[in-house]
């Protein structure tokens, strides 16, 4: 027996070592057909990686502290060694990671994945991305900005528009009757640990649940159903070496395009770093138009296509609040007897296509202010438009039950297509 050989035999007598290889990587079974969309998984976990080592490099310069925190940026990016690269790599991973995620979503949505018996995975995915956009929004405030201010002051007002509690509860979060030091504080705390916290444990709780049932995949059979005289699926390949290898060939890609964002336009135009974060926050002069970041602002234009009612912007904020969480509903609307978007009919291949549309759309409305389309019968267009795909967006869940049932749909094969 080798030295490394009775080592690991020490280990597995105390700790499953071997055990948890096996039954995680060299005999975890996955389908054979992974195609491109499932790149995005591990894509995740290596964004969720980046962002944690390069959050505690910035940790040790950057100051919690509402005089200091804009200058401790600036000092992050001109004089800490490679500060500017750790400072970077964090604001492009912020924005790639929900890059990965919306489109990791989206592949659930062609092939299925959503759907029985993979229920959990998707709640707690949905959990996942409700933790995500906490984490952008509590990070936001940290380099202390225009925006920063601003759109934290915006989101926290909204709280106000809750019946009753509103005031005290914005108060609450506040810590202070404006955003204040007291503020970026707490923000820092939840940014730095609690949230990140949560977040593992949601991503750990994720992978447990998918190897408990096992991966869907293009053609959304379950290759559990056919298996060899060992018990070992048909259609399958072990994960390791078959696919720590394919994910490396995204994870190259990946790289390719997060360095090529990092070195030659780590602002993307304003969009991974608005503008307006480059002065330093400035509680006595509202910017005369204050966006969120591009992840929220499908969210965002919904909020604005809400009319206040009564004076209240309530209705606003339980609708863009209904948007995300109706996600969790999506196992229990879809009622096609298949799974994959290869053998569902045309109904749901348009309500798809529709549906991203409505979200792109209103992605794109979220970014501008409400007037820059002009004016219709003395309306802005855009919130028009705004209430127009605010609504598809809505229909596409709400109606699912319906049309998913109705749809046609093609003879599921009984083993992988190729
Ligand atoms: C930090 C964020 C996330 C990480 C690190 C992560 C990680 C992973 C990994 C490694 C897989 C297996 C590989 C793959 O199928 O691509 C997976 C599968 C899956 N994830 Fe996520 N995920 C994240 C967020 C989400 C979100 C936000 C959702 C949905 C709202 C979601 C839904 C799913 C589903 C349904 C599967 C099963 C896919 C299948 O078997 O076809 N995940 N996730």
């Amino acid at each position: 027996m080798t030295r490394s050989q009775a080592l690991l035999n020490w280990i597995d007598e105390r700790f499953p070592l071997t055990k948890l290889w096996k039954e995680h990587l060299s005999e975890y079974y996955a389908p054979k057909n992974f195609n491109f969309w499932y790149y995005f998984g591990s894509l995740a976990l290596l964004v969720l990686v980046l962002q944690i080592v390069t959050g505690i490099f910035l940790t040790m310069n950057y100051k919690p502290d509402a005089a200091q925190a804009f200058g401790s940026v600036e000092y992050i990016m001109r004089d800490v060694p490679g500060g500017w690269l750790i400072r970077y790599m964090h604001s492009t991973g912020a924005s790639m990671f929900f890059v990965v995620v919306y489109l990791h979503m989206f592949r659930a949505l062609l092939y299925g994945s959503h759907r029985k018996p993979r229920e959990l995975i998707w709640v707690l995915g949905v959990m996942i991305y409700l933790c995500l956009m906490a984490e952008a929004f509590f990070g936001y405030l940290l380099p202390w900005g225009q925006m920063s201010y601003w759109g934290a002051q915006v989101i926290v007002n909204l709280f106000g528009a809750v019946p009753i509690i509103g005031e005290d509860l914005a108060v609450w979060i506040r810590g202070d009757y404006v955003v204040s030091d007291a503020t970026l504080n707490r923000f820092f705390a939840f940014h730095v640990i609690a949230i990140p916290l949560v977040l593992l444990g949601l991503v750990v709780a994720h992978i447990i649940a998918l190897h408990e049932v096992g991966s869907n995949n293009p053609d959304g059979i379950e290759i559990k159903k056919t298996k060899d005289a060992n018990g070992k699926p048909l259609d399958g390949i072990p994960f390791h070496p078959y696919y720590t290898v394919k994910d490396m060939v995204g994870v190259v890609v990946f790289l390719a395009v997060f360095s090529f964002i990092i070195f030659f336009a780590p602002e993307m135009g304003g969009y991974f770093l608005e503008y307006n974060n480059f002065v330093p926050a400035d509680p006595l002069k509202t910017p005369t138009h204050i966006a969120p970041v591009w992840y929220f602002t499908p969210y965002y234009a919904m909020l604005r296509a809400v009319p206040a009612f009564l004076g209240s912007q309530f209705w606003g904020v339980l609708v863009m609040g209904a948007a995300v969480l109706i996600f969790f509903l999506l196992p229990w609307l879809d009622r096609s007897p298949v799974k994959s978007i290869r053998y569902r009919g045309p109904y749901y291949k348009i309500a798809l296509t529709v549906f991203v549309i409505s979200f792109l759309v209103l992605g794109w409305l979220g970014v501008k202010p409400t007037d820059f389309l002009g004016k219709i019968g003395g309306m802005d267009t855009a919130v028009i438009l705004a209430r127009l795909f605010t609504l598809v967006y809505f229909l596409f869940f709400l109606l699912m039950p319906w049309y998913s049932r109705i749809d046609s749909h093609k003879p599921e094969p009984k083993r992988l297509t190729h």
